[in-house]
């Protein structure tokens, strides 16, 4: 109880905090609702602990087999802006961001990492037969895949942990623009990113300039979402 009231007063201490410092602090829910791809952003400075815990919320993200093989490559010089932005198709927010992290996949990260992962996983206390499992099967599926197969694998995982980042940067004030549009090679090229990174997407973080996105608007769940099998409509009493 009295754990819930300081955790409660340091939570409010920190929103008063932000919004002194010229940012809302938003609960998950606000930030899910309230959320826009961001036009145009004022291009001031992210301090470095804000950066640091949007980074640490998406290495929290759950991935294939705890293989993690998710890269951010992040970008805040002026220069390095200045190439991505010549990459993404002079997408202007991308030199205006405060922050664009480059998120990646790395296609041989699991030839380097199985061992450390399985060690980090005893000592968290995976069961020696589920280790020896994941030695052998992590190899055998991973190394099967085509490339377009490692692209997709790549894809799915690193979006959880880009969403995740995304998410937590709203929560704390930020305004963030997911981007699509770039050039893989031109990238590739501009942040001399090894052979093996796939660049999946581009996150712009920042304070919004200007008005804000209009909203487009979302199906609903009767467009999208089904019930036990396709067609049927989901009943939520
Ligand atoms: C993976 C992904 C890539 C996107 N790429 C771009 C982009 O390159 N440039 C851009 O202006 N908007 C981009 N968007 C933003 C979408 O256009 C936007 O999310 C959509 O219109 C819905 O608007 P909202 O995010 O404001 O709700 C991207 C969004 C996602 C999720």
């Amino acid at each position: 109880m009295v754990r819930g009231v300081a955790c409660l007063r340091i939570n409010l201490a920190m929103r008063k905090w932000m919004e002194i410092a010229g940012k809302k602090a938003k609960s998950l829910a606000e930030a899910i609702s309230g959320r826009r791809s961001t036009p145009s952003f004022d291009g001031a400075a992210i301090p470095p602990a804000d950066l640091e815990k949007i980074l640490k919320a998406g290495l929290a993200a759950p991935s294939g087999y705890n293989m993690q093989p998710w890269r951010f490559i992040v970008v805040q010089s002026r220069e390095q802006k200045k190439k991505l932005r010549a990459a993404s198709y002079n997408q202007a927010k991308v030199e205006e961001a405060s922050a664009v992290i480059v998120a990646c996949g790395d296609a041989d990260g699991w030839r380097k990492d199985l061992d450390e992962m399985l060690e980090m996983g005893r000592a968290g206390g995976m069961p020696e037969s589920y280790a020896a499992q994941a030695q052998s099967s992590v190899p055998a599926y991973l190394s099967s895949f085509s490339s377009d197969q490692m692209k997709a694998w790549l894809n799915k995982q690193v979006m959880l942990a880009y969403t995740h980042m995304l998410l937590m940067a709203e929560v704390l004030g930020y305004d963030t623009a997911p981007m699509e549009g770039f050039e893989q090679d031109r990238v590739h090229e501009a942040l001399r990113l090894p052979m093996s990174y796939w660049v999946v997407a581009l996150l712009a973080v920042g304070h919004l300039k200007g008005t804000d996105k209009f909203d487009g608007g979302r199906f609903g769940l009767s467009h999208t979402v089904f019930g036990e099998e396709f067609g049927k409509a989901l009943t939520l009493k």
